[in-house]
């Protein structure tokens, strides 16, 4: 089995949990971080071990020994920051969301084909196994066809004005970072194209969204989602079909735990898988897994999937009138 030299461009939140988990991995070098700052990185590459620190990101890109390039910016960075990468010739593992919209996410995967190099948003959700035992229970039939997903993503942020959460030069608001997971769960579940789409926001004092809530409408099912900062600890998901319903454990995109109930509510099996590091070593594996083949795309996060849910959420910002700053016209 080949070792990969991993490096991260940026040092915030996820760069850090991202890192732990890399440090559990086997095969996986801690090779590089980029950071807009030299001192941050070399605090970083300390911190976990990193054998090279770069004050900018493009010294990172141009590092010849790189394998893979993990992106943990802000959303409005992710464009610049994966086209470095790819026109560098580095595969890249792009934090959610991968774009601000459609329109760059599209770019993003038509440039890695182009230049054969392996691209993957890192919706670690879809690698978990939590999350794909459902998907076994749902294709062997065990609730029947799905007819309804409720699926909430909801927490209490205090407004931070030097947050990216709420700024919108950073691509902030809940749609991009939060709904992104169950509009994942509700595309993939009940298909990647909603005869309908209807959603409200409420947009705060900066232009980007506080809440939402959005509907998704199929031929014969529809999704319910609410997402946001202002509502405290709402994290659930369920999907019900008329044989029963998968229901997934508090905080459903990182949850450990997974039950079918029969269609009296009554729990028919559970599965609890726990973490091996802190959860997100199913997404390195999975990249482990694609780069060992050669794959350039990951089977669990497919492109079709990303672009998608970027689709949806171009519509109910575009519902909403929310655009942002560096968006073209
Ligand atoms: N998978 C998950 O569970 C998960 C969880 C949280 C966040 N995320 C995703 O990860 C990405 C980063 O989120 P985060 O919470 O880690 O953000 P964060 O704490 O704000 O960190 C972002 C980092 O990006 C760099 N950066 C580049 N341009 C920036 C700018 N204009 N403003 C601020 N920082 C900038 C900074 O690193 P340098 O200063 O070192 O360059 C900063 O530390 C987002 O796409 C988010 O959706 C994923």
């Amino acid at each position: 089995m080949k070792n990969y030299n991993w490096a991260i461009i940026g040092t915030g939140r996820i760069a850090h949990t991202f890192a732990q988990a890399l440090g559990g991995c086997e095969d996986a070098v801690l090779y590089a971080v980029g950071s807009r700052s030299e001192d941050k990185a070399k605090k970083f590459a300390d911190e976990f071990g990193f054998e090279k620190a770069y004050g900018s990101y493009r010294e990172l890109a141009e590092d010849k020994n790189v394998d893979i390039v993990y992106i943990a910016t802000p959303m409005s960075s992710h464009y610049a920051d994966v086209m470095l990468c790819l026109e560098n010739g580095k595969n890249v593992l792009c934090e959610k969301s991968v774009g601000l919209s459609c329109a760059q996410a599209e770019e993003m995967v038509a440039a890695a084909k182009e230049k054969g190099l392996f691209f993957m948003e890192a919706m670690w959700m879809k690698c978990r196994p939590t999350y794909l035992k459902a998907v076994e229970w749902l294709k062997s039939g065990r609730i029947g066809e799905p007819e309804y997903i409720k699926a909430d993503f909801c927490n209490l942020v205090e407004y931070d004005p030097d947050d990216r959460l709420f700024a919108p030069q950073c691509g902030g608001g809940a749609l991009l970072d939060l709904a992104v997971y169950p509009l994942t769960l509700a595309s993939d579940f009940l298909g990647a194209k909603p005869e309908k789409i209807i959603s409200s926001a409420h947009i705060g004092g900066d232009g980007v969204d506080l809440s939402n809530s959005i509907m998704l409408q199929y031929e014969k099912a529809y999704a319910s989602i609410n997402s946001g900062f202002e509502i405290p600890n709402r994290n659930n998901a369920v999907i019900s079909g008329k044989n029963g319903s998968i229901l997934f454990g508090d905080w459903f995109f990182c949850t450990s735990e997974v039950t079918l109930l029969d269609r009296d509510g009554k729990e028919i099996e559970r599965s609890v898988i726990d973490n091996r590091i802190n959860g997100y070593e199913y997404e390195i594996e999975e990249v482990h897994r694609c780069l060992n083949t050669g794959s350039v795309e990951s089977a669990l996060v497919p492109h079709s999937s990303t672009l998608a849910v970027m689709r949806i959420m171009d519509k109910c910002r575009s519902d909403w009138g929310m655009r942002y700053p560096d968006e073209k016209s």
